[in-house]
C-alpha cells in the first residue's frame, strides 16, 4: 500500500484530535517585511479569544520571537538539537498566556536543520502531551530548506508582503518553489505595511492574477496591515501590540484572528512528513488506552 501523504496523516491527527488543532505557518519572499510582528500578534489576539496558542520560532538560527515580546529564554531550538533537554521543556510562558519554543540565535548549524534535524522537531511537537489549538511557526525569508519544511508542515501557509515591488516578486517565487516542488496548491496573503484598504488589495490582485495565470495555484486574501507607528514602538519596548490596543494595527490584527479562525480545518491532501503523524498518532493511541 502508498504511504499515507501529509494531508492524509495531518488529516489523520486533525480528526483524532477532535478536529481542534489548526498548523499555521507564516512566510515570506522576503525579509523584514513583518512575520514575526504578525505571528506575535496573531497568537496574542487568538489567545485572547480563548484558544490555546503555541508559537515555534521557526527562524531557528537566528530567532527573535522571543524578543519581540519581552521574554528572556535561557534554553532554545539549540539545545534540543543538541540532546540536552526535550522540546517541551523549552516552551516558555509568553505575554497573554501564549506558549513559546524559541529559535537559537547565531546559530549556523540551525539555518539548515538537515533530514535527522526535521525529524527531531517533528517528533518532539508529536510527543507534546498537550497540543494546542493553533500551532504558529514563524519562519525565516526565503526559499531556504528550514522554509520550504515548516511551510510544508503547514495546513494553512500565510505569505506575508509588503507593496513593496521586490516583496512582491519575493512572495510570486516562494509561492512558485512551494507549488512546483512541495506541490502546494493554495495560499493566503496577508499585505503588511500598506497605506490603505485599496493598496492592500491592489497588491493582492497583482499576486493572486500571476499566482493563477502563470502557476495554477489560488491565493486568499487575508487582508492588510497598515503602517503604523504603535508597531515599531511596541517592537523596541519589546511588549508586542496588545498594549496600544486603540491602534489602526491592533484592529487589523483583531479582524486576521478572526478571518484566520474563520477557515476550516484543511481536508484536502498533501505530500510527505509521515513521522510527524504518526508520533501524535501513536501519543494518542496510548493515551487513550492509559486513560480508557
Ligand atoms: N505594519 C507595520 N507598521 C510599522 N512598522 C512595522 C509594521 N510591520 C513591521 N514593522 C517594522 O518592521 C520591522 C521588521 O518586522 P519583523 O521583524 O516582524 O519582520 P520579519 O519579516 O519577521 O523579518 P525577518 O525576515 O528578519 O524575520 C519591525 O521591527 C517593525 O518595526
Ligand atoms: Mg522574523
Amino acid at each position: 500500500m502508498a504511504p499515507l501523504t501529509q494531508a492524509q496523516q495531518l488529516t489523520r491527527w486533525v480528526t483524532r484530535k477532535g478536529g481542534r488543532i489548526r498548523v499555521l505557518a507564516v512566510t515570506s519572499g522576503k525579509g523584514g517585511v513583518g512575520k514575526t510582528n504578525v505571528t506575535v500578534n496573531l497568537a496574542d489576539r487568538l489567545a485572547r479569544m480563548g484558544y490555546r496558542i503555541l508559537v515555534l520560532d521557526g527562524d531557528m538560527g537566528l530567532g527573535n520571537v522571543d524578543v519581540m515580546v519581552g521574554l528572556s529564554t535561557t534554553r532554545t531550538l539549540a539545545d534540543v538539537f543538541a540532546g540536552h533537554c526535550t522540546l517541551e521543556e523549552i516552551i516558555h510562558e509568553g505575554p497573554g498566556g501564549i506558549q513559546i519554543i524559541p529559535g537559537g540565535s547565531g546559530i549556523v548549524s540551525l539555518t539548515q536543520l538537515g533530514e535527522e534535524g526535521q525529524l527531531t522537531l517533528l517528533s518532539q511537537i508529536g510527543a507534546l502531551t498537550q497540543p494546542p489549538d493553533y500551532l504558529i511557526l514563524d519562519t525565516a525569508a526565503g526559499i531556504g530548506d528550514n522554509v520550504r519544511f515548516l511551510a510544508g508542515c503547514a495546513q494553512e501557509i500565510l505569505v506575508v508582503a509588503t507593496p513593496d515591488p521586490t516583496s512582491i516578486t519575493d512572495a510570486y517565487a516562494l509561492m512558485k518553489v512551494m507549488s512546483a516542488h512541495h506541490g502546494e496548491r493554495r495560499f493566503r496573503l496577508l499585505v503588511n505595511l500598506a497605506k490603505n484598504a485599496d493598496e492592500g488589495l491592489e497588491v493582492y490582485r497583482r499576486l493572486s492574477l500571476a499566482a493563477d495565470r502563470f502557476l495554477g495555484v489560488a491565493v486568499d486574501y487575508a487582508g492588510f496591515v497598515p503602517v503604523d507607528h504603535a508597531i515599531s514602538r511596541a517592537v523596541r519596548s519589546q511588549t508586542g501590540i496588545s498594549n496600544a490596543p486603540a491602534s489602526a494595527a491592533a484592529d487589523a490584527f483583531t479582524r486576521l484572528a478572526r478571518t484566520v479562525d474563520s477557515w476550516r480545518p484543511v481536508t484536502e491532501l498533501k505530500g510527505g512528513m509521515q513521522f510527524f503523524f504518526n508520533q501524535v498518532a501513536d501519543a494518542q493511541t496510548a493515551a487513550l488506552s492509559a486513560g480508557g
